[in-house]
């Protein structure tokens, strides 16, 4: 039987749970019974989940006697929106939802991004409880409080600090995600130890075969690993002031190639951060940081995990460079003509290299992608 464990965040007054294990909601009935009386609940969820996840999440709550309704967006980044953001709030205002009621974001990075900030703007802050479903919100985008929605082309670029009461991170929601959702949610777990830890990306480097099938104990591993990385750095830089931008390793480069893809399916969050990371590594090596061997070795990974090492993977047109640094320059890290770009020392070991110029990238990225 796998053994549920708890992680506290302690930053928020409030503070919270991450909750992690199989059938959570089950086993916290009563709990959330107490939680839940005479309050109002929205669950809020991508139409994917809804038909994947849904019955699993009624069967998991049945027996609780509670007042919940249901809405649905379409699945994909491009449901980050304004439009979306819209019909969220009117909805909840038609519903009549108080302050004290909850909203349950149920689903991956792009409703709980979405339905994280429609919280923290109903009625300037309703109760939230995220019920991450993919392996990349339950290890990263769940926790932390970043809400968000791109607007036009800028990734993320709306969005506030705002934390749930709790959050579940179920494993047995994970069963039904495809390869490719799994193994782009892996690409956040990997950023986690080449950032922070030599030994969790040992651990990764020996357990790849059973990460991807799924192994349930060594899911439990690196799901609470990840969570417990990413909250320390979130308790001591709450608003990402300084150590937090180390968890944007391989996202300049990312957000950049997401937003020149349209945020279509060419190119998932995951397999752009995969992407970013390679093309993060190399500028690491190429300005005397880490020894080129050791970026074969994250490349070879990559490549194990079905992750995209080369942008050639996704599109074999010419990539336009120009077009590609307007979208970094749309980066949070930007000051002035530079950037500080994230990169690594060593493998576990991350760092903040400041005012890089836009110059030095574009040369950079001319050679890359050309
Ligand atoms: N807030 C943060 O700190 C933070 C951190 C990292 C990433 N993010 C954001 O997270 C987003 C990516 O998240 P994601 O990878 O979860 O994407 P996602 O939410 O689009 O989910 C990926 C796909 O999996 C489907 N899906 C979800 N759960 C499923 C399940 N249990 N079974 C079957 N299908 C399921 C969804 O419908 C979708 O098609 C990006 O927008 C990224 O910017 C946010």
């Amino acid at each position: 039987m796998i053994k549920s464990k708890t992680i506290r965040i302690l930053s928020r007054k409030p503070s919270y749970d991450i909750l992690i294990g199989e059938n959570l909601l089950k086993k916290k009935t009563n709990e959330l019974q107490l939680t839940f009386t005479q309050k109002k609940i929205a669950i809020i969820t991508d139409k994917k989940v809804n038909n994947c996840q849904y019955s699993n999440l009624l069967d998991q709550l049945r027996g609780l006697k509670i007042n919940s309704h249901l809405f649905l967006i379409e699945p994909g980044e491009s449901s980050k929106s304004w439009h979306n953001l819209k019909a969220v709030l009117d909805w909840l205002t038609e519903l009549n939802f108080d302050r004290t009621d909850y909203i349950i974001a149920f689903g991956g990075g792009v409703v709980g991004d979405l339905v994280s900030l429609a919280a923290n703007l109903f009625r300037r802050g309703i109760n939230l409880i995220q019920i991450p479903t993919t392996l990349l919100s339950q290890v990263d985008s769940s926790v932390g409080g970043k809400t968000a929605i791109n607007s036009g082309a800028a990734k993320n670029s709306i969005g506030t600090f705002y934390h749930p009461r709790a959050v579940y991170c179920d494993i047995s929601f994970l069963s039904t995600l495809s390869e490719r959702d799994f193994l782009s949610g892996y690409a956040e777990v990997f950023k986690m130890a080449l950032v922070f830890d030599k030994d969790f990306y040992k651990f990764l480097i020996e357990n790849q075969k059973l990460t991807r099938a799924r192994d349930k104990k060594v899911l439990m591993y690196i799901i609470e690993k990840s969570l417990d990385l990413k909250s320390k750095v979130v308790e001591v830089d709450e608003t990402e002031k300084e150590e937090r931008a180390l968890l944007n390793f391989g996202h300049t480069f990312g957000h950049a190639l997401e937003s020149y893809f349209d945020y279509s399916q060419k190119l998932l969050h995951g397999e752009a951060v995969s992407l970013g990371m390679v093309l993060a590594a190399c500028f690491s090596c190429q300005e005397g940081y880490i020894h080129q061997s050791k970026v074969g070795d994250i490349k070879k990974h990559l490549a194990t995990m079905k992750l995209p090492t080369a942008i050639t993977q996704i599109d074999n047109h010419k990539l336009n460079v120009g077009k590609i640094l307007s979208f970094i320059k749309q980066d949070k890290k930007v000051v002035g003509n530079n950037i500080n770009l994230i990169l690594l020392k060593d493998i576990g070991t991350g760092f903040i290299k400041r005012n890089v110029s836009f110059e030095k990238l574009e040369n950079y990225l001319k050679v890359q992608l050309d």
